[in-house]
């Protein structure tokens, strides 16, 4: 670990103590930004990428608030995989276009970044474990890798959830309390109730260590890259700390020397949870609030708990933010599947819906170089997913004839 520095507000700018969770002053709408002695971290950074004991996101510990040698859940995360579509097949034409797969990660969602820097923070601390409020995959993340390490999960969501989700809760043994209301409100209730408890929370937007394991997706993608990155990065958005996460890895990346700029980030929001969106569009340097309905679960935010820092991410990298309509996204994910093999749930989807839209707009082109963030798993959602590809066909008998005349019928 560099040693971490200090931590100031995006919205204010002053310096909180390191173990504050937002901004003193502020209260919610103050997150903070973590610093680190990045001299001391880019000597740190090149010697670890040397050491091939050093895998997944710990071989990024030098620009992670984890001790060097410290305990780590036992969960392996990353690298997840990095697939460039077949120009003759890609959705849109796209010419120079990966997906980055981080529904492979072992609870099938980006959370897992994060989670992973959460626990091994907690463990390092002795906490005996975590709370959070979530729309499911940083709930269902949490509990498994708690159940990796042996600590305690309790968990909020709203009961509105979709069903996997809710089984992956259930499997890996949290104490779940669905939530008789929207994700607002669980989160809501979670930071009195981690209080309460004397537990870590690990509620998006409000523990500044998070967004830092986010940034791991972006340490991985440079060097997946070679350190020579595309020109967008295009992400789904809720409460927009993976785009702000994303955002600082990359930053930090420029601070140390590895690469020359910030990729443009592109923030897709759903029409129907475009919280974001509206106040990019209206020039704003806070979110503006929704009341959020949309297909894609894991971005149906009303107010985005990490709003500053993700309008921030994007105007500083020079990129934008759109929305697209859950037509798209529904569509998007077969054409995704047909195209990689990747099967994402709708909020991973989206990331393709918002580069066919970027490019509709004449904000890049066929031959733009981008990559599309697969955020989770479409086995997260199936009944998304059997919505998206048009439904289950009807059965037929088990005969060669039955076979052949349904056959004729479908062309
Ligand atoms: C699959 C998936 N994609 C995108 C997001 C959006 O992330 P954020 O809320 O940090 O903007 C989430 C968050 O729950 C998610 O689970
Ligand atoms: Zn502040």
């Amino acid at each position: 670990m560099a040693p971490v520095t200090q931590l100031t507000c995006v919205a204010c700018g002053a310096v909180a103590p390191t173990d504050a969770m937002t901004c003193p002053a502020c209260g919610p709408e103050g997150t903070l930004d973590v610093h680190y002695d990045l001299d001391a971290a880019r000597v740190a950074f090149a010697r670890d990428l040397e050491d091939p004991a050093l895998t997944g996101v710990w071989r990024y510990r030098a620009l992670l608030p984890v001790a060097d040698d410290g305990p780590r859940p036992p969960l392996q995360v990353g690298p997840t995989p990095l697939l460039r579509l077949d120009p003759a097949r890609a959705p849109g034409g796209f010419r120079a276009l990966w997906v980055k797969d981080d529904g492979r990660l072992p609870t099938a969602s980006f959370k897992d970044r994060a989670t992973s820097v959460a626990v091994a923070r907690a463990l390092e601390a002795g906490a005996p474990g975590l709370l959070c409020a979530s729309t499911g995959n940083a709930a269902s993340s949490l509990a498994g890798f708690c159940a990796a390490a042996g600590l305690r999960a309790v968990i909020l969501v709203p009961r509105s959830a979709p069903r996997a989700k809710l089984a992956q809760l259930l499997v890996y043994g949290a104490e779940l309390f669905p939530v008789a209301g929207t994700y607002d409100d669980a989160f809501d209730l979670s930071l009195p109730a981690a209080e309460a408890l004397g537990l870590m929370l690990r509620s998006t937007g409000v523990n500044p260590y998070l967004a830092e394991g986010k940034k791991t997706g972006a340490l991985e993608l440079a060097e997946q890259f070679a350190w020579d990155l595309p020109e967008w990065i295009a992400v789904s958005v809720g409460d927009g700390c993976i785009v702000s996460g994303l955002y600082k890895g990359f930053k930090d990346l420029v601070a140390i020397g590895r690469i020359p700029r910030v990729p443009k980030l592109l923030g897709v929001q759903a029409a129907g949870s475009d919280a974001l969106t509206r106040a990019w569009e209206a020039g704003l340097d806070a979110p503006a609030q929704v009341e959020a309905k949309t297909c894609a679960d894991s971005i149906s935010v009303d107010r985005p708990r990490d709003g500053r820092k993700a309008l921030r991410a994007i105007r500083e990298s020079g990129g934008a933010f759109l929305r697209v309509s859950d037509e798209a996204i529904l569509a998007a994910m077969p054409a995704l599947a047909r195209a990689s093999g990747v099967f994402s749930e709708p909020a991973g989807a989206a990331a393709l819906a918002g580069l066919l839209r970027a490019k509709d707009e004449g904000l890049l082109d066929a031959d733009t170089p981008c990559v599309a963030w697969v955020t989770g798993s479409g086995l997260k959602d199936a009944d998304a997913a059997i919505r998206a590809a048009g439904g289950v066909p009807e059965p037929i008998e088990p005969t060669l004839e039955a076979l052949e005349a349904a056959l004729r019928a479908r062309r």
